[in-house]
């Protein structure tokens, strides 16, 4: 069994680094090497009773994306996030962390090369701080979502790499100490386990080098939040995570500030649940980082009604508890995110046709059984905590 989780205690939501209490001395003692030791300001459950947040154990955040810019831009509704006064209720109530959707992407928080957008970014910092919530930064180095004027700018890699550095110190730096997580460099593999020397632009024009040198420019920037390598297809063991099993033993050798490897785990019921999940997160936990899943959803193909069947719902329900109880059982995996509650606004159906339902909640936010094999798995979980707290 997992060891006790270390409770990490805020007393004020804008601490930059708070106290890192270990409940137990063999907790400590059975933890692995914790490369990073200034732990981030972490968010106390403040849950209402019979909600996720209330059920989770001390010190494990359980998160939702916030849903606003990319596909719902194109939508016939209105900012989900600004306009949706029921969506916000169950956001705050439901969940203790929260990862923009698309509100911190370049193309968002840069649209210009002398100007940023901070609003929407602003509002869901203030949103987590008002409701006691930590918050995932995503993301400062990827492939996509990148603004034309930076992709097609023609700049010389000088240019490119003060660019970057300017962005990542002021969009890091302007959160500094109010974001546990940052997804620094997002999706750097292809499915092969190749670099993406070909579509990312800071890869192709900068070379390999500048992933640690984003790592730096973040740490200095913020050196209390925790920076990870974020990737989907990276569930199972096998070559795209072994790429980064290899690169972060890479950056730890240079003595890089990288302290986490996450699992976005876009699941499909098509396809069997990755079954090494665990072993493979427990890998990354042994090279003392820390881990998690950021972007839980789990589709699958609809019948011709649209509505899922009870046995399609069983089955996905499976997948986000075993998801779940993998992270719930490796020590370091203290954060959970599903990339959005409600269907009313998943990005499933736009990119996967005749797909759907991936959320645990329906359009008007009834739960569905994942919603309550989440909730009864963090409840053992939390119990178990509990019994061996009292016992161990
Ligand atoms: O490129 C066009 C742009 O030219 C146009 O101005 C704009 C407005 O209509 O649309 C643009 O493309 C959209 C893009 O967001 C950028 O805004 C796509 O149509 C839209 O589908 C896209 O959606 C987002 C997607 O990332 C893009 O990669 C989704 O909302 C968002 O949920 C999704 O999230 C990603 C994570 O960040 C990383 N992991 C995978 C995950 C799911 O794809």
């Amino acid at each position: 069994m997992k060891p006790v989780r270390l409770v990490r205690l805020a007393t004020a939501p804008l601490l930059a680094a708070a106290l890192s209490v270990p409940l137990a001395a063999q907790a400590a003692a059975a933890a692995p090497p914790q490369q990073h030791s200034a732990a981030p300001a972490t968010h106390a459950h403040h849950g209402k009773p019979g909600t996720l947040r209330a059920a989770a154990p001390e010190g494990f955040v359980i998160g939702s994306a916030v849903a606003g810019g990319g596909h719902h831009l194109e939508q016939p509704y209105p900012d989900p996030f600004t306009s949706d006064r029921p969506y916000r209720k169950q956001l705050a109530r439901e969940f203790s962390s929260v990862s923009p959707e698309n509100q911190m992407k370049w193309e968002y928080i840069h649209p210009e090369r002398d100007r940023y957008d901070f609003a929407m970014a602003d509002r869901i910092v203030a949103f987590a701080e008002r409701n006691r919530q930590a918050v995932r930064g995503h993301t400062l180095l990827w492939h996509s979502q990148n603004p034309a004027w930076l992709e097609e700018g023609g700049f010389s890699p000088a240019e490119l790499r003060e660019i970057l550095r300017e962005h990542i110190t002021t969009v890091v730096g302007r959160y500094a100490g109010r974001v546990q997580q940052w997804d620094v460099a997002n999706e750097v593999f292809d499915d092969t386990g190749a670099l993406r020397t070909r579509d990312n632009i800071w890869l192709r024009e900068l070379g390999p080098g500048i992933i640690a040198d984003a790592f730096r420019w973040a740490h200095e920037a913020d050196p209390s939040a925790e920076l990870f390598l974020n990737d989907y297809n990276v569930e199972d063991i096998g070559a795209k995570s072994d790429a980064y099993y290899a690169l972060v033993q890479d950056l730890l050798a240079q003595g890089v500030p990288v302290h986490g490897f996450s699992a976005q785990a876009h699941l499909s019921t098509e396809y069997p649940f990755p079954s090494g999940l665990e072993d493979n997160l427990r890998r990354f936990a042994e090279l003392g980082l820390a881990t998690a899943i950021t972007e839980l959803d789990v589709r699958m193909n609809l019948p011709e009604s649209g509505v899922p069947t009870r046995a399609q719902l069983a089955e996905q329900a499976r997948y986000y508890r075993q998801a779940l109880t993998a992270c719930l059982n490796v020590t370091g995996c203290d954060s959970f995110t599903i990339w959005g509650f409600t269907d009313k606004y998943s990005w499933v159906p736009v990119f996967f046709s005749g797909q759907g339902a991936a959320t645990v909640m329906w359009d008007d936010f009834t739960r569905k059984p994942a919603y309550h094999a989440l909730r009864s798995a963090l409840a053992e979980a939390a119990r178990d905590d509990r019994c061996h707290r009292r016992h161990g």
